[in-house]
């Protein structure tokens, strides 16, 4: 177990810390509701809305993101992490400030996995986890940050470089645990060794009301003590066919050629772009399935009703054990290698 305060001087801290987003277009309306409820339950019971049977929640994905994902894979090989690649330098480490993991420096998506659609004025919810680091623990100052999503202002336009995390490029910003859902409801409990579970950050992100029709690329960063740490790169097509469609491949995409990714339903899928002129009025969510629309009613006898036609029901405390075996139960995050990262003060 890495402890900051221990292990270091406030200068030099141990950042084991990290994120990234699950899902770049969350509905959360049913599940933050379930949450607070089945956290009132005798025992209580806890929620993950990143469970696989959650999965019609999520109608939209971060670039080369796996449905269903494995959070051990992502955690090593997925998140990019900033505070390695720019700040810890020296002779032997240059900076490298891309902006985006290098699986998601083009617009890639995986199978089963479309980009995010929206309308313009539409709102998304990006889903992240929270990792044990919701209220401050093993971070700089035991400050769990901000989120920022940092965008072009038209579409075809990609961030490369952190040096565009920038004001003017700036779309949204929030508090990392400012949309968090976390048990207990204690705020004392800090520390995932005390009991913190955090299951559900949310970054609400407005889409201009005059945003142009097309494919735009999106940077979502988790920034602490100002500076940027974590990254994931999305997109969200802007008057397309809706979300839960197969992303179209606009023309300037390419796959990265070390690891060519299939299109979901390539043969559908043709590389014109399939947007040609805004739809105001697609719907950004479709209408989820009947057993996810009408949620089951209290039933007052047994913790928690499962509905009728639910593929799985969790009916513990724990969760039955996800398909993703190794996904540990406690997000605290072990970073795949110990850092040392300097953050001036
Ligand atoms: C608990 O969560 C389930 C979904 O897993 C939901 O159907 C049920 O209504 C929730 N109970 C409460 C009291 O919120
Ligand atoms: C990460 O990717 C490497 C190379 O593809 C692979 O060998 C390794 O098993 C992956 N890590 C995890 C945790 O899956």
């Amino acid at each position: 177990m890495i402890s900051y305060i221990s292990a270091f001087s406030v200068l030099a801290a141990t950042v084991s810390a990290h994120s990234w987003v699950e899902c770049s277009n969350h509905d959360n309306s049913l599940l933050l509701p379930w949450m607070q409820g089945n956290s009132t339950l005798n025992p209580p019971v806890i929620i993950d809305p990143e469970m696989p049977w959650y999965a019609n929640f999520c109608h939209g994905y971060p670039r080369n993101k796996k449905n269903p994902g494995d959070w051990i894979d992502e955690s090593t090989n997925y998140s990019w992490d900033i505070i390695d690649n720019v700040f810890n330098g020296g002779p032997s480490h240059p900076p490298n400030t891309n902006a985006c993991h290098p699986t998601q420096r083009t617009p890639t998506y995986q199978p089963n996995a479309p980009m995010a659609s929206a309308a313009p004025g539409d709102s998304i919810k990006l889903f992240f986890g929270g990792n044990g680091h919701t209220r401050g623990s093993n971070v700089p100052g035991g400050d769990p940050g901000i989120v920022n999503v940092y965008w072009k202002g038209a579409p075809e336009q990609e961030i490369t470089d952190v040096s565009e995390f920038t004001s003017a490029n700036l779309l949204a910003t929030g508090g990392f645990a400012g949309e968090s859902f976390s048990y207990p409801a204690d705020p004392n409990i800090k520390t995932p060794a005390q009991g913190l579970v955090d299951k559900g950050n949310w970054l609400t992100v407005k889409m201009p009301a005059d945003m142009a029709a097309g494919r735009h690329m999106m940077v979502w960063v988790w920034e602490a003590q100002g500076k940027p740490t974590w990254s994931t790169c999305f997109d969200v097509m802007v008057g397309g066919s809706g979300s839960g469609s197969a992303p179209a491949a606009p023309a300037s995409s390419s796959s990265p050629s070390a690891a060519p990714v299939p299109a979901a339903a390539a043969s559908s899928a043709p590389a014109a772009p399939a947007y040609s002129a805004p739809a105001a009025a697609a719907s950004p969510l479709p209408a989820l399935p009947s057993v996810v629309a009408a949620p089951a009613p209290a039933a007052p006898s047994a913790p928690v009703a499962p509905a009728p036609a639910a593929p799985v029901a969790p009916q513990a405390v724990q969760e039955p054990a996800p398909s993703v075996s190794a996904k540990p139960k406690t997000r605290a995050c072990k970073a795949p290698r110990k850092r040392k990262v300097e953050f001036t003060a």
